[in-house]
Order: C-alpha cells, then sequence, then structure tokens
C-alpha cells in the first residue's frame, strides 16, 4: 500500500491517503511537542517506537472486541488505518491523580482516586484543548447522545483491559488519552496509545516512563519510550 497525497500533519503524525478510499497511512515522526505546542524538541526514533507501540496495543485491544481503526504495520514508521470521520472530543481516562488533575484539585500526584474519572476536551489547538463537559457535547453536536454513551462504555473497558496488560509489565497506567471516530457507522478507536498520551509509572520505584520526561526536563526520555517497548512485546 502507497501513500498517494498527505491530508493532514499534526505535531507527531501525518495522515496519508492511499489508493482504498476507506484506508489511511498513518506515519509517525519523532517531533515531540508539549503545552499546546509551546515547548519543541525531538525524542529520537519516537516514530518507530510509537508505531510500533500503538500497533502492538491496538491487536491487543482487537483481541478483547474493543473496535479500533488499527489494519497493518506495514513499516516502522507506518501504520495502515481505516478513515474515520474523527469526532472532535479527547477523552481523558485516570485511575490516579496526576498532572493537570492534581493541580486542578490540588492533590499530590500519585494520589489513587476512589473512581475512575473520565474528562472530556474539547479538540482544537488554537483553543488549546478547552475541558468540557457532556452538555457542550450535545449543546454543540460534537457527538450524538448515544455516540457519547458507545465512547464511555468503550473507555471504561479500555481502561480495565490496558491497567491489566501494563500491570502484568510492571507498569502502573496512570491516565491516558484517547481519540474516536466512525466508520460505516460504527465508532472506532483511533489516533493511538504510546507513551505521548498515557502517564505510565514503574510498578517498583515509580519511576516516570512516558512523555513527562519531556515535558519536565527529566532525561533518559529515549530510553523510556525503549523501555515500554520491550515490556509491551512480552
Ligand atoms: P493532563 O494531566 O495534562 O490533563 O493529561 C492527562 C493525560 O492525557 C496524560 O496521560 C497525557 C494525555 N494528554 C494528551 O495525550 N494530550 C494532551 O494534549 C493533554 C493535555 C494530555
Ligand atoms: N501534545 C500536546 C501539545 O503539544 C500536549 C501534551 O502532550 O502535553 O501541546
Amino acid at each position: 500500500m502507497q501513500k498517494i497525497e498527505k491530508l493532514y500533519e499534526g505535531k507527531a503524525k501525518v495522515l496519508y491517503s492511499t489508493e482504498d478510499p476507506n484506508l489511511l497511512i498513518q506515519y509517525f515522526k519523532d517531533e515531540a511537542t508539549a503545552f499546546d505546542g509551546k515547548k519543541k524538541g525531538i525524542i529520537q526514533e519516537k516514530g518507530v517506537l510509537n508505531n510500533k507501540i500503538s500497533s502492538r496495543i491496538f491487536r491487543y485491544l482487537e483481541e478483547r472486541g474493543i473496535k479500533t481503526h488499527f489494519v497493518d504495520m506495514p513499516s516502522d514508521r507506518e501504520m495502515v488505518v481505516k478513515k474515520l470521520k474523527i469526532i472532535p472530543i479527547e477523552v481523558v481516562v485516570r485511575n490516579i491523580a496526576a498532572g493537570s488533575l492534581s493541580k486542578r484539585m490540588g492533590v499530590e500526584e500519585g494520589l489513587p482516586l476512589k473512581e475512575t474519572v473520565l474528562e472530556f476536551y474539547y479538540k482544537s489547538d488554537p483553543l488549546g484543548d478547552p475541558m468540557i463537559n457532556e452538555y457542550h457535547v450535545k449543546a454543540f453536536s460534537l457527538a450524538e447522545a448515544d455516540e457519547l454513551r458507545r465512547i464511555e462504555v468503550s473507555a471504561l473497558k479500555i481502561n480495565k483491559f490496558l491497567s491489566e496488560f501494563f500491570d502484568e509489565r510492571g507498569i502502573i497506567l496512570v491516565d491516558f488519552k484517547l481519540e474516536f471516530g466512525s466508520h460505516k457507522g460504527e465508532i472506532l478507536l483511533g489516533d493511538e496509545i504510546t507513551p505521548d498520551g498515557c502517564r505510565l509509572w514503574d510498578k517498583e520505584t515509580k519511576e516516570k516512563m512516558d512523555k513527562d520526561r519531556f515535558r519536565r526536563d527529566l532525561g533518559k526520555v529515549e530510553e523510556a519510550y525503549q523501555e515500554v517497548l520491550r515490556k509491551v512485546m512480552e
């Protein structure tokens, strides 16, 4: 399958059309950004690592009955995916307080939450992805009511499966971000699942193994992504 035309270039990936109108190629770059693109850098080989990590995780979720856009990984930086009509909502799932939730609620990072927290953000780079709730989703027609319900159910199932998956590999899934889209009337999980959009902590040492190492200048960024790949392939 060949890339034909560049359709969209994001901060970490490029999307290309293919000869099949239902399929796209998602190309993973090494560029990393944080804080709405204000911080920029390169994480060496991140594109390759993230493509492999995400492909492994999408395959795992498919085996458990979660429908995703993943079709194939034909090369180190390319993933063939089903073409989605993207739903402009970023869904954040949290098991432990960290990042913006710790700040908003004034609690220490690492505080376990009594219940899983689901948050919605309006996917808009110029607005800096503002937080919204289900009323905004309906009032601004970002998704149909039944689509939103299916997204919520799916996000919680994905959390259960991924928490188990990482736990078996000595990693705590602290929080993560999901994006969904529709394809031929179905809602599919889209985008990627990688250390760019998840917080992953070593179960023993609590060391961060995700993009917080880049955001917070903690060093050993590449090493952390390589370690996540090694563990997800176990
Ligand atoms: P936050 O604590 O900064 O709100 O992030 C929560 C989770 O969502 C964290 O795992 C990182 C991920 N995330 C993204 O993937 N993209 C984003 O733009 C933001 C703000 C967070
Ligand atoms: N990727 C987002 C940005 O560039 C946010 C983040 O992951 O911190 O702003």
